[in-house]
């Protein structure tokens, strides 16, 4: 009888020590997710008026962009906008669309970090999240599923952000990658 006693006493006593730490625990494992749906949005619990900033560390979108312009560039003369004569635009080629993307000079400007694309098509590469100059070319037919996608995540991304000013013409390029590229252009 006096043990059970005890033994009851002790269960309570050990029970109260754990409280703190389920409590701990439940708060911990119930947090809300890290990408917040729209209607999972913290505002509307806590009623604030604050808006959400997206979780990005990508520049915003452009809100004032030129209609795309349809002018023909061979792969040479794309060349001559390689950011290396100063006073002409930088442009950037994905997937056959020409973007200008001289605002980002401290980026695509010689010796910066993506100079790389500048002034070519480097699909590629863009693909495969390389910055190698042998990876910096326009067949892109040989990348995977997932890499395909980074490829339009990324055309994507400079649709938004800079103007369209042409499309390249190269007569090098297989068949099959020219189709392709005249797909994404009606897209
Ligand atoms: C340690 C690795 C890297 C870091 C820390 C990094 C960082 C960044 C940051 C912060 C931006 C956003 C710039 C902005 O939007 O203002 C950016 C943009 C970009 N990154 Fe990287 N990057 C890395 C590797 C790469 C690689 C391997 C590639 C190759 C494809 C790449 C290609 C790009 C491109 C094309 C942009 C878009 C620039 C623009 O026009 O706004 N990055 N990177």
């Amino acid at each position: 009888m006096l043990s059970l006693k005890t033994d009851v006493a002790s269960l309570a006593f050990y029970g109260l020590l754990l409280l703190p730490l389920l409590y701990v625990l439940r708060k911990y494992t119930t947090s809300s997710p890290s990408q917040p749906s729209a209607t999972e949005n913290s505002n509307e619990l806590t009623g604030s008026k604050e808006e959400e900033k997206p979780k990005t560390i990508m520049s915003a979108a452009n809100t004032s962009l030129q209609p795309p312009k349809d002018d023909e560039f061979t792969p040479e003369r794309l060349k001559d906008y390689d950011g290396s004569q100063p006073g002409k635009p930088i442009y950037v080629a994905i997937k056959g669309t020409i973007f200008d993307v001289t605002a980002k000079v401290e980026m695509y400007g010689p010796g910066k970090s993506y100079n790389i694309f500048a002034g070519k098509d480097g699909s590629r590469g863009l693909g495969m999240s390389s910055l190698k100059p042998e990876d910096a070319v326009p067949d892109y037919s040989t990348l995977d599923e997932n890499d395909m996608k980074v490829l339009d995540d990324w055309h994507s991304f400079f649709s938004k952000r800079y103007n369209i000013v042409g499309r390249v013409v190269d007569p090098n390029l297989s068949e099959a990658v020219r189709n392709m590229n005249n797909l994404q252009l009606k897209s």
